[in-house]
């Protein structure tokens, strides 16, 4: 009979302790397994992937993470340890297609559902600027599933630009969708154009970010500000868009704070909706 779950499949492969190191859960990215290997079962780390692979048949690739997201990229490292010798992928989202190769570029697949809060927002006709746009993941979601008209994102790491480029053709969105390369900083003064809604994911270091986001957003526009923050520490992230504001010499008004993901235990990923006026 068919083992219903990792930890049964693995009972005659791993001891009684060493069962309990094991972290039975997984990320899925396309048909690639992320898996996390504690130090105590490392040696095993083969036999644990080859057991995941065998159990589903969706799984091609399984990978262990073996580093944090670093750097402007935010890239995290991860080493196949079963399965076929690749790292690309194909992920459906929303209504959307994206490949993308999952060590060269930012993806978060637990960030779907805030992409999705988010097109639901979006009214008809809306310009919308999506800052740190990655592999295009908001554009995309935001072009399936509103009535946006045009929708512009930049993104600085050039292999994820690209990947972004070939996801829009691969979702027939060139004529909503449109992508710049490069630094934020940069881009924006460039672009001759007023948006209705800035949307900025980049929860770590976004504050720097959120001058160029007010220059962006037309009076009575939106903007969705990321961030991280301890659960105690949620009215940082006021403080952040109070100054800024006052910086820039509009008024706003907080519509919303939303949780949306949670980085580790009390510290959550927020998002703090904002109407900007002149
Ligand atoms: C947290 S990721 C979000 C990516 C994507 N929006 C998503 O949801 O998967 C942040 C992205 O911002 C990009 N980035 C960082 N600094 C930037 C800057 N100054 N200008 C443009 N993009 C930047 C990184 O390369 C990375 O792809």
């Amino acid at each position: 009979m068919k083992p219903k779950n990792l930890k049964e499949a693995l009972k005659n492969e791993l001891s009684k302790k060493e069962i309990q190191y094991l972290i039975s859960s997984y990320d899925m990215v396309g048909d690639i397994a992320i898996i996390e290997v504690p130090y105590e079962l490392e040696k095993k780390e083969a036999v644990i992937a080859d057991t995941l692979l065998k159990l589903h048949k969706n799984i091609n690739v399984v990978v262990k993470k073996t580093s944090e997201h670093k750097g402007v990229f935010r890239l995290q490292k991860y080493k196949v340890i079963a399965g076929e010798k690749r790292k690309k992928t194909e992920y459906v989202e929303s209504g959307v297609r994206m490949r993308f190769n999952i060590e060269r570029v930012y993806f978060s697949t637990r960030f779907g559902t805030e992409r999705l809060r988010i097109a639901r927002l979006v009214k008809q006709d809306e310009d919308v600027l999506v800052m740190f746009s990655g592999v295009a993941p908001f554009p995309l979601v935001i072009a399936r599933n509103s009535d946006a008209k045009e929708i512009y994102g930049i993104e600085i790491n050039p292999v994820a630009h690209k990947y972004g480029l070939e996801n829009v053709k691969l979702n027939k969105m060139e004529d909503k969708i449109k992508l710049y390369e490069g630094d934020v900083r940069m881009i924006v003064p460039t672009l001759r154009k007023k948006f209705d809604r800035v949307v900025m994911p980049l929860p770590k270091g976004g504050e720097s970010f959120l001058d160029m986001a007010l220059k962006a957003v037309k009076g009575n526009g939106v903007v969705h500000f990321y961030d991280f923050l301890h659960v105690d520490d949620f009215s940082l992230a006021k403080k952040k868009i109070r100054e800024a504001c006052k910086k820039a010499g509009k008024r706003y008004k907080t519509q919303r704070l939303v949780k949306c993901g949670q980085q580790k235990p009390y510290v959550y990923r927020i998002c703090l909706d904002v109407k900007v006026y002149d």
